[in-house]
């Protein structure tokens, strides 16, 4: 292991761990390999949205030319909790159960390659800025440690926290073509 991963090789790395581990989801047979394998999954993507929220994101804010790329990735971000936290409540057995680890898989990827685009991306425009990706590496190292062994203790996950999503806390009642 290198002794200073800087930031986005942090990152891609946990990018890559998310897609075999989406990949093994495909080949998986029985409904105990699935769940122990969405377990990881969505541990995985709890940690990482976190630390990217908490530490790498607002290193970029204010630096990067693209401002909108970090407010859509907030947005995706959320989206994946909402996935995230039915998984957890659901069970393999479940209708939609399959449907909703893909439709995870898509959004991931597509935010994947919104972060890791060559000259357009996130992580592009974060080197171009000057961002300083050592020591952010180290940050996010320690966070993510911190965090894992959070969750362990545990033995779950968090509720899901989502930043740009008010949805959940918006009326139902109010009439959709109101008059
Ligand atoms: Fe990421
Ligand atoms: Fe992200």
């Amino acid at each position: 292991m290198a002794m200073n991963e800087n930031a986005v090789a942090l990152l891609k790395a946990d990018h890559r761990k998310v897609e075999e581990l989406f990949q093994s989801f495909e080949k998986a047979r029985t409904d105990d390999r699935k769940k122990a394998l969405v377990q990881e999954i969505c541990t995985e993507l709890t940690v990482h949205a976190t630390i990217e929220e908490e530490i790498f994101y607002p290193a970029c804010k204010g630096k990067i030319e693209d401002e909108e790329l970090l407010d859509e990735a907030y947005v995706e971000h959320d989206g994946a909790k909402v996935l995230i936290a039915e998984l957890l409540q659901g069970s393999p057995s479940h209708e939609f159960y399959d449907a909703k680890v893909k439709v995870l898989s898509e959004l991931i990827k597509h935010h994947v390659k919104e972060e890791e685009m060559r000259s357009e991306g996130l992580f592009a425009e974060a080197r171009d800025a000057g961002v300083d990706l050592d020591d952010l590496g180290e940050r996010l190292k320690t966070r993510k440690a911190q965090l894992l062994a959070k969750f362990k203790e545990a033995g779950k996950l968090p509720p899901p926290q989502t930043r740009s999503f008010t949805g959940h806390k918006l009326s139902q009642s109010e009439p959709v073509l109101g008059r």
